[in-house]
């Protein structure tokens, strides 16, 4: 008898919070229980599926063509957490103005954010793409190669990126780095950050720009380019990619040196 009436009592809270949080619930089905059910069914990995599909729908040698194939699966079929178009926008314009020459991505995936800022790139301009998982960089490779950009244009490294920054110079000959996309796990971002300063390879106007630093969030990133002094700074506020009502943000920042 009591027990009915306590759910009772619960279910306004219950209620509220679904509610509240269902765009949360919504990310937790994609990500989370469609993909454990489609690995069940299908054998393969999420990446995996992807591939397939690019390859199935999207035209190869057009990078346009397997962006857009990418978002549509992203959106109706299953979730991966690529740039995505709209925060892709605002890599795409920065990309425009500055016109890097030498571009160091840290988080490749499946090489969305790399096809993106590849086809925006000056004649004669490189990016080094890091991807530590190699399941991954092996589906990034196949995407890359398949929008068809070649080695000379994207370099894939597979190694975490704390073993990568350090031999920037001395392995790939590098001597400055014009932007840097932070996109891989964010409690690496402010260590990675303070490594690259250490390296002597940013240089008064070197762009960093780093992906969801309010969800999931770099509290300890931003903590950092706040007391550094080091950057002129912003966030351009937006969305969770491929989803609705999660409010999160890309942050900007502009390398001053010690002022
Ligand atoms: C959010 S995904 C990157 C999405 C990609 N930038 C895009 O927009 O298409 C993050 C990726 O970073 C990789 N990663 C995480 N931590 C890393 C690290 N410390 N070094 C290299 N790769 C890392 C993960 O394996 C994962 O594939």
């Amino acid at each position: 008898m009591a027990f009915p009436a306590i759910a009772l009592a619960f279910l306004p809270l219950l209620l509220t919070l679904l509610i509240r949080y269902r765009f949360y619930f919504a990310l937790f089905y994609r990500a989370v229980l469609v993909r454990l059910w489609k690995d069940c069914v299908t054998g393969l990995s999420r990446e995996e599926r992807a591939y397939q599909y690019v390859l199935t729908h999207a035209t190869p040698g057009d990078p346009d063509s397997i962006l857009d194939t990418f978002d549509e699966w992203c959106s109706k079929v299953e979730y991966i957490s690529n740039i995505g178009p709209k925060k892709g926008k605002i890599l795409d314009r920065l990309l425009m103005e500055q016109s890097p020459l030498t571009v160091l991505e840290l988080g490749t995936h499946c090489g969305y954010s790399t096809v993106r800022m590849a086809r925006a790139l000056p004649l004669g301009a490189r990016i080094y793409s890091v991807e530590m998982d190699q399941r991954n960089a092996a589906i990034a490779e196949k995407i890359i190669r398949l929008a068809g950009f070649d080695d000379d244009t994207v370099e894939l490294i597979v190694n975490p990126s704390d073993e990568v920054i350090p031999r920037l110079r001395s392995d790939f000959g590098l001597e400055r780095l014009d932007l840097v996309f932070m996109d891989h796990w964010k409690k690496c971002y402010c260590a990675d950050l303070q490594m690259l300063e250490g390296s002597g390879l940013l240089g008064k106007g070197s762009i960093i720009l780093a992906d969801n630093v309010l969800f999931p969030g770099a509290p300890k990133f931003l903590r950092h380019i706040r007391k550094s002094g080091l950057y002129d700074w912003k966030v351009h506020r937006a969305t969770l990619e491929y989803s609705k009502g999660i409010r999160d943000g890309m942050a900007e920042l502009v390398y001053q040196g010690i002022k």
